[in-house]
């Protein structure tokens, strides 16, 4: 049974480009869409705006420009997907690049996102750390991490990671009053000996007794979801717990590994044949590797992992 208490804004992010964000985005939203859930898709990779393609659409006609250039409302820009109970509100931004998004614009995306009326708003991150994306990735209930089973791509995922609980804590901290003191360890980073962030937060609360309830409840508040994407091999999976135990020793934060989805060349061929992985390839076994994590999230549950 879903619980419609959990998560209402899921953001898809992770860093690396290509691991599959959006095909991600697309086929959850298709699959809980599917299962009677009211849900709008919203495409924020500013400048590589696809999301469109993946449900086999043509690129709408509407989409953020007309709300950053014209101030047309968010809930306006939302277009059918020729799926029930899908809608998408499309990234395509002509005259703008992540980076000159003002803030104040920022601002008044995330009010409006926050404001959809639907059961669920899953945001498609673009690839990168730009404070930008993190930003979005941060205002959601559900952080999701979509990451490879490849060097890099685990690499870029810490990164951006990283960033996220470095500006979640230095946002939290700041509401406090207490902003310049992270800022000023971070920049003198040396002369502590920090090593790494979480170095630095073990350094933050021995130092300022007073904020370390401050952090310790951002920390234990800050769960990423992790998705497995592109798998080739059974042994892959166990990659998805090793990522866990990354995440809880150098950022002391919690991580669930909720599921993955083995390499399946009839995702590029549902996109040629402009239509729904979801929809055209039900039956396969990376709809329900698709389904099995999309119900855990929803639960927020993870993989229950059986080793041979
Ligand atoms: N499990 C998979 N097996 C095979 N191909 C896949 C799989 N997942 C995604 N792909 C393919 O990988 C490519 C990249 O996917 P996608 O565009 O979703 O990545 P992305 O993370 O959104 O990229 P970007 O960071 O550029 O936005 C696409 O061609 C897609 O069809
Ligand atoms: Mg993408």
């Amino acid at each position: 049974m879903i619980d419609e208490k959990e998560g209402k804004i899921w953001a898809i992010g992770g860093g690396k480009g290509g691991t599959g964000k959006t095909f991600i985005t697309s086929s959850i939203g298709t699959y809980l869409a599917k299962n009677r859930r009211r849900v709008v898709l919203i495409d924020v990779d500013i400048g590589g705006a696809n999301l469109h393609s993946f449900l086999g659409i043509n690129r709408p006609k509407k989409s953020l420009t007309n709300f950053f250039d014209m101030g047309t409302p968010l809930k306006n820009l939302a277009v059918k997907t020729g799926i029930g109970n899908l809608s998408l509100i499309s990234g395509d931004i002509h005259s703008l690049s992540s980076d000159s998004i003002k803030f104040t614009q920022k601002l008044k995306l995330f009010r409006h996102i926050m404001k959809l009326n639907r059961q669920y708003v899953i945001i498609d991150l673009g690839g990168g750390s730009h404070n930008n994306t993190i930003d979005t990735f941060l205002i959601a209930d559900k952080m999701i991490a979509v990451v490879e089973p490849e060097i890099i791509a685990v690499e870029n995922m810490y990164h951006f990671i990283k960033n996220a609980l470095f500006r979640k804590l230095r946002m939290s901290l700041k509401e406090y009053g207490f902003k310049e003191i992270i800022d000023h360890m971070w920049e003198r980073r040396e002369k502590y000996r920090i090593k790494n962030l979480r170095e630095l937060i073990d350094c933050l609360k021995d130092s300022f007794s007073y904020i370390g309830d401050i952090l310790d409840n951002e920390i234990s508040d800050f769960t990423i979801y992790l998705i497995l994407n592109k798998i080739r091999s059974s042994q892959d999976i166990f990659i998805g717990s090793s990522l866990k135990s990354i995440l809880l020793k150098y950022l002391g934060i919690n991580a669930k590994f909720v599921g993955y989805i083995e390499y399946d060349d009839s995702i590029w061929r549902s996109v040629r044949e402009r239509r729904p992985f979801m929809l055209n390839y039900s039956l396969s076994r990376s709809a329900k590797e698709i389904e099995a994590f999309t119900e855990n999230l929803i639960q927020g549950k993870e993989l229950k992992l059986m080793r041979s």
